[in-house]
């Protein structure tokens, strides 16, 4: 199973990975999370990609594609893998297509999940995320059962720092110039599920299974 997961900022890609990798078994490639942990580690690559990301700007084509290439080589990719904001503009996505087909394999779907931006924002704004495991909750909509701590792991909840209100509203900007004409993109491939992203977190996943079963 090789899934590409488009959206907007704060639509539940990353909710919705975590449940899709547990039930295929495949790598969860989420250029967002590779980023933040370069950052946390303090390498060249994170000290760049922190200027971009701090304002809400979409780090330069050629750093994130290179990540994607070296990570798709890995061993656990052979079986399929899931993308998690990658591509997000056309330059990615033609990069992207040329690496599959010089590995010779095919995409199988690409989830288009989608929701008004009021919705985007109010789940930007709420969102809280584990420092230990990652894991990621909302203090409305899929709140923790202890405040600020994890379910799973026990690990600290956290906001991003890209999640305040002003660097929402450039992301969901630059989304828009820049990411959504992949819809296109990839419609033309015939290769787009749309999913009405502002379901119940259970409902859009399983709206999912379905259509890629
Ligand atoms: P990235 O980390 O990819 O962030 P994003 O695209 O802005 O998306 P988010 O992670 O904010 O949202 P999500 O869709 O994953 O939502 P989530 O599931 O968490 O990228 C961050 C930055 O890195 C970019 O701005 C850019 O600078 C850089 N970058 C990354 N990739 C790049 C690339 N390819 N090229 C260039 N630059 C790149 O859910 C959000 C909240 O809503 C949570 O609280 C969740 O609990 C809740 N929720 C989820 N689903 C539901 C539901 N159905 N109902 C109710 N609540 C829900
Ligand atoms: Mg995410």
């Amino acid at each position: 199973m090789r899934i590409i997961l488009l959206g907007p900022p704060g639509v539940g890609k990353g909710t919705q990975a975590a449940n899709i990798v547990e039930r295929y078994g495949i790598p969860h490639i989420s250029t967002g999370d590779i980023l933040r942990a370069n950052i946390k580690e303090g390498t060249e690559l994170g000290k760049t990609a922190k200027e971009y990301m701090d304002k809400g700007l979409l780090v330069p084509d050629e750093i994130v594609v290179s990540i994607v290439q070296d990570r798709l080589t890995k061993d656990d990719c052979k079986e399929g893998f899931l993308l998690d904001g990658f591509p997000r503009t056309v330059e990615q996505a033609e990069a992207l297509d040329k690496a599959l087909d010089e590995m010779g394999i095919k995409l199988d779907k690409v989830v288009n999940i989608q929701a008004d931006k009021e919705v985007l924002i109010e789940r930007i704004v709420g969102r809280r995320i584990c420092r230990s495991c990652g894991a990621t909750y909302h203090i409305k909509n899929n709140p923790p059962k202890v405040e600020g701590i994890c379910d799973k792991c026990g690990g600290e909840l956290y906001q991003r720092e890209d999640d305040t209100v002003e660097t929402v509203a450039t992301r969901i900007q630059v989304y828009l110039e820049q990411t959504q004409p992949l819809i296109d993109f990839y419609r033309q491939k015939g290769l787009i599920l749309d999913v009405d992203g502002t379901q119940p977190i259970e409902e859009v996943f399983n709206t999912i299974v379905k259509a890629i079963e």
